[in-house]
């Protein structure tokens, strides 16, 4: 049988349920090692309201990664109107981790915002994410200690790059 290989796509406005299962699933099954029970249970909510969906399918980059069909995971990136550009979000599930896929997903990323010449590029990493922003080039600002979602502290760590 031939092995099937992740495809990368812009995401529509249909993908957005499909997106939100593989956020939920990426922090339940690769962040939990990393927070606490009532962290991940804070978090894994549902990320997008309509405004905020169709804003980053229509006028921003959003991307997905699908195996056999199957939406596996999202990158979200945009420039802001001070000239930042940011990855606002990068989730993959096990199905797909560790296979080149998030490396493959920030130089797309990437590409995408220097075409809008940033001053620099941020990220607000996870605690499981921060070593791979460092192997993508990203560098420490700081520790984000007061970072709340649903009243949990989830600790995260501001990271940026130039262009
Ligand atoms: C972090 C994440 C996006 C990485 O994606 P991935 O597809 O697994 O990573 P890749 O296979 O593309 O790895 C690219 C390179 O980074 C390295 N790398 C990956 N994860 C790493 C880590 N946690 N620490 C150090 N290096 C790491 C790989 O070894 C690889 O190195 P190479 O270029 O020498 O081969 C993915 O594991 C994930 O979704 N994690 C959970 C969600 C999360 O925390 N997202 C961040 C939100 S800001």
């Amino acid at each position: 049988m031939e092995t099937s290989k992740p495809i990368i796509r812009t995401s529509t406005l249909n993908d957005k349920l499909s997106v939100k299962d593989a956020h939920i699933r990426s922090i339940h099954q690769i962040c939990s090692k990393d927070y606490t029970q009532k962290q991940i249970e804070a978090w894994a909510q549902p990320p997008y309201s309509d405004d905020v969906w169709e804003r980053a399918v229509n006028r921003q980059l959003h991307q997905v990664v699908e195996l056999d069909g199957k939406i596996e995971g999202f990158c979200h990136s945009t420039v802001h109107e001070d000239g930042t550009g940011e990855i606002l979000g990068l989730y993959l599930t096990p199905e797909v981790a560790g296979l080149g896929v998030g490396k493959k997903m920030v130089q797309q990323a990437l590409e995408y915002i220097n075409t809008f010449k940033p001053r620099k590029i941020v990220v607000e990493s996870t605690i499981t994410a921060k070593g791979f922003y460092e192997r993508m080039g990203f560098k420490l600002v700081h520790e984000i200690l007061d970072h709340k979602i649903r009243g949990e502290i989830i600790q995260c760590f501001r990271m940026e790059k130039m262009p």
